[in-house]
C-alpha cells in the first residue's frame, strides 16, 4: 500500500520536506534501522543469560508495554510535528527542544563507534575466506588485529588494519547520506535489507545442520522459570528493547517526519516491531545452533562457549568458521550480515544528526550531510582505530546506552506525559489515520509503566556502575569517557538548544499551526 497524497483536499502542505516515496520504503528503512548489531550479537546472549526460553516472557512484556508504545510515541511526535528530533520537540513545546538535542548527541556517540564495528566485520568477512585467525581466534583479535594496549586510555598509536577499512566504511556512508532520503537512505535499505535477510536465513539453515546444533537450541530455549522472579532479568529485557527497536533516540521521530500525512502509523509500527523481534529470534536460533556445534567440537558445555558482543562475533564465530564444514561460507554469511545490518542502522543514526542540523541551519541537504558526516567520520577515525580504541568503544557503548538512551527516554516520557501533558493530543494524531487505535491503555503505558520500568533500570545501572568500576577500567578513564561523556550530552544539548533557528525551519509558522490545529479538530470530530 502506498500513501501518495500529502496535501489533503487542497490544503496547503506543511513546510516542504523530503518524503519516503512509499510506505513500503519507510517500513523497510525503519526495519533496516531496528535490525542492527544489537539483534545479532546482543540479543542471543542476553536471552540465554537471563532465563533462556523463559526470557521470552519479560521480552514480550517489555516489547508490548514499553517498546511498541514508545515507538508509537516517536512516530506521533515526528509525524505530527514534521521535523528532526529538536524541531519536532520544539514544536511540541517551547521547553522541549533540549530533549531532541540530547537524542541527537546520543546518536553522535553511537555513530562514531558503530562504524568501527562495521569495519571490523568487513575485515572478518574477508578473513573468513582464508581463516586468517589460525587456531587462536582470541589471540588474533586482541593481538594481531586490534593490537589492544594493556591499559585503557586514548592514544594516537594507530592500527592500519582498522584505520583503512574504517575510512572506506565512512566514505560509503557519506555517499549514502549526501544522496538524501529517497536516493540514498531508501535505496540503500532497498538493497541491503533483502540481502541481509537472504544471507541470514542461509546462515541459520547452515547452522541448524551442524552436529550439536540441537544441544545449542536446547540451551537457548530451555526455560529457567526461576529467572522470572529476578528483577534484573526484567530490567535486561527493558534495557535491550529500546536500543534494538531504535526508539527513544531520535531515529523514529526523524524517519516518521518523512512520511506523508495520511499514513497508517500504528499499523506500520507493528510490522516494524514484529519484524525486528522475528529477526532477533532468528539470530538467537542461528547463533545458539552454531554455539552448540562449537561446544560439542570442544567437548565443553554451552555456557563455557556462550559470550556476548565482541566475544561472540569475533572470537566464538571465527572458531566455529574454522571447525565447521563449509566454514568459509558460514563466515562470509555471518560477517556480511553484520556489515549490512550495521550499515542500514548507522545511516538511520546519522540521519538524526543530519536532519537536526538541516532544520536548525536551513542549509541544503547536501551541505548539511557533508557538514555532519565529515566531522563525525573524522572523530571516529581519529579516536577508534588505535591500540586503545576497544576500551573507548566499550565504555561509550555501556554508558551511552544507560545514561544516554534510557535516561533520555525517562526524562522525555515524564516531560511529555506529566509536564507538557501532550499524550492526549499525540494519541489523537495517531488515531487520525492509523488502523490500530490508541486509547487509555497507550497513555498509561507511556505515562506510567514505561517511566517506572526506566527509572528502576537506571537506578540499577547507576548503583552497579558506581559500586564497581565498569570492566575494572581505571576510575579516571571512566570519569572522563563514561560519566563525563554522559554528562556532556546534557550540557551540550542545553547549549545547542539556545542557538537560534533558521527562518527556513518555520519554527512558529502560523500556517503550520493552523493545519496542525485543523488536524486535531478532525481527529476529535
Ligand atoms: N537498533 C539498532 C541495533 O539493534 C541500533 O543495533
Amino acid at each position: 500500500m502506498t500513501t501518495q497524497s500529502s496535501a489533503q483536499g487542497g490544503k496547503p502542505a506543511l513546510a516542504s520536506r523530503e518524503t519516503f516515496s512509499t510506505r513500503k520504503l519507510f517500513i523497510l528503512s525503519a526495519i533496516g534501522s531496528a535490525v542492527g548489531l544489537g539483534n545479532i550479537w546482543r540479543f542471543p546472549y542476553i536471552a540465554y543469560d537471563n532465563g533462556g526460553g523463559a526470557f521470552l516472557i519479560p521480552y514480550l512484556a517489555a516489547l508490548l508495554s514499553a517498546g511498541i508504545p514508545l515507538l508509537f510515541l516517536d512516530y506521533a511526535i515526528g509525524h505530527k510535528f514534521r521535523g528532526s528530533a529538536p524541531l519536532a520537540y520544539r514544536r511540541l513545546h517551547r521547553g522541549a527542544e533540549v530533549l531532541g538535542w540530547w537524542q541527537v548527541l546520543v546518536c553522535f556517540i553511537i555513530a562514531i563507534y558503530y562504524a568501527v564495528i562495521i569495519a571490523w566485520a568487513a575485515m572478518y568477512t574477508w578473513f573468513s575466506v582464508t581463516k586468517a585467525w589460525g587456531d587462536d581466534a582470541a589471540g588474533f583479535l586482541m593481538g594481531e588485529f586490534l593490537q589492544v594496549a594493556e591499559v585503557p586510555g586514548v592514544t594516537l598509536d594507530y592500527v592500519p588494519g582498522i584505520f583503512w577499512p574504517l575510512l572506506i566504511v565512512w566514505l560509503v556512508i557519506i555517499v549514502i547520506m549526501v544522496a538524501g532520503v529517497r536516493r540514498g537512505i531508501s535505496r540503500a535499505n532497498g538493497i541491503f535489507l533483502p540481502l541481509l535477510v537472504v544471507m541470514f536465513v542461509l546462515l541459520v539453515a547452515q547452522s541448524l545442520f551442524l552436529p550439536g546444533a540441537i544441544d545449542g537450541l536446547n540451551a537457548f530455549f530451555t526455560p529457567n522459570w526461576e529467572a522470572l522472579g529476578d528483577p534484573t532479568v526484567w530490567a535486561a529485557a527493558y534495557g535491550h528493547i529500546f536500543f534494538s527497536l531504535s526508539v527513544a533516540f531520535g531515529i523514529m521521530i526523524t524517519y516518521s517526519s518523512y512520511l506523508k500525512r495520511k499514513t497508517d502509523l500504528t499499523g506500520s509500527g507493528m510490522v516494524v516491531a514484529f519484524a525486528n523481534s522475528g529477526f532477533e529470534m532468528l539470530a538467537g536460533i542461528g547463533v545458539f545452533a552454531a554455539l552448540g556445534f562449537m561446544a560439542q567440537a570442544a567437548g565443553s558445555a554451552i555456557d563455557e562457549v556462550a559470550t556476548a558482543g565482541i566475544g561472540l562475533a569475533f572470537i566464538a564465530f571465527p572458531t566455529i568458521v574454522s571447525e565447521a564444514p563449509f566454514g568459509a561460507i558460514m563466515g562470509v554469511l555471518f560477517f556480511g550480515s553484520l556489515v549490512f545490518a550495521g550499515v542500514t542502522s548507522l545511516i538511520s543514526i546519522l540521519e538524526v544528526i543530519v536532519a537536526a542540523v538541516q532544520d536548525k541551519s536551513g542549509w541544503s541537504r547536501v551541505a548539511s550531510a557533508v557538514a555532519v558526516c565529515v566531522p563525525v567520520a573524522l572523530i571516529s577515525i581519529v579516536l577508534f582505530p588505535t591500540v586503545t580504541g576497544l576500551y573507548l568503544l566499550d565504555t561509550f557503548d555501556a554508558f551511552v546506552n544507560s545514561f544516554g538512551i534510557l535516561a533520555g527516554a525517562l526524562v522525555a516520557v515524564v516531560m511529555i506525559a506529566w509536564v507538557f501533558r501532550k499524550l492526549p493530543v499525540l494519541s489523537k494524531h495517531l488515531n487520525r489515520t492509523s488502523s490500530i487505535k490508541m486509547r487509555w491503555t497507550w497513555m498509561i503505558l507511556v505515562g506510567v509503566v514505561a517511566p517506572l520500568a526506566l527509572a528502576y533500570m537506571l537506578y540499577n545501572e547507576f548503583v552497579t556502575k558506581i559500586n564497581e568500576p565498569y570492566e575494572g577500567y581505571p576510575v579516571d578513564f571512566l570519569a572522563v569517557y563514561g560519566w563525563g561523556m554522559a554528562g556532556a550530552l546534557v550540557v551540550v544539548a542545553i547549549i545547542l538548544s539556545l542557538i537560534p533557528w533558521s527562518k527556513k525551519s518555520k519554527i512558529d509558522d502560523p500556517e503550520y499551526a493552523a493545519i496542525a490545529a485543523e488536524e486535531d479538530e478532525e481527529a476529535t470530530s
